[in-house]
């Protein structure tokens, strides 16, 4: 096979698929789970939460449908609607996630560009001034 004819890669392949995803998000739980602005915003049992969060992102980054089958269109922004969110709360959610991001073991160029989509996308989740 010609190399330059080879498929492209995408970002969930190249970090290493599901466990990659269900380990990232496992720790950035971990983190909100002892943050006392952010805990209360989400139910007391994490684990649907963690498993909507980890097939969502596995879906967004070139992995399988699954989010979509099991819960319809993301339209994230209308999903936070419930939840006061100004720049504190996504200043927290944002660090929480950078730290999980850089202590994974993905290629430097994967966590840049994830690093890249969580700044814009918690941005985008911003519903309420301060
Ligand atoms: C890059 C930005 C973000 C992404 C990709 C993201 C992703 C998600 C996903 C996929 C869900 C589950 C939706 C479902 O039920 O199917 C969720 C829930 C939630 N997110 Fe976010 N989120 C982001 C930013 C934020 C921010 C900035 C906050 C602020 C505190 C936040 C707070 C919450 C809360 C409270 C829930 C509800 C948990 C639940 O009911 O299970 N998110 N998020």
């Amino acid at each position: 096979m010609d190399p330059q004819q080879s498929s492209p890669v995408t970002l969930y392949e190249a970090v290493g698929g599901a466990t990659y995803f269900e380990s990232l998000v496992s720790d950035f739980y971990g983190r909100v789970e002892t943050d006392a602005l952010l805990r209360p915003l989400y139910p007391d049992d994490l684990r649907a939460s963690v498993a909507h969060t980890a097939l969502f992102l596995m879906q967004y980054w070139g992995g399988p449908g699954t989010y979509s089958e099991r819960r319809g269109h993301p339209r994230l922004r209308m999903r936070h609607a419930p939840f006061v969110i100004g720049v504190t709360e996504r200043d927290a959610w944002f660090n929480h996630m950078a730290a999980a991001v850089n202590d994974s073991d993905a290629i430097d160029e994967a966590k840049a560009m994830m690093l890249q989509y969580f700044d814009q996308a918690a941005t985008a989740m911003i519903n309420h001034v301060e």
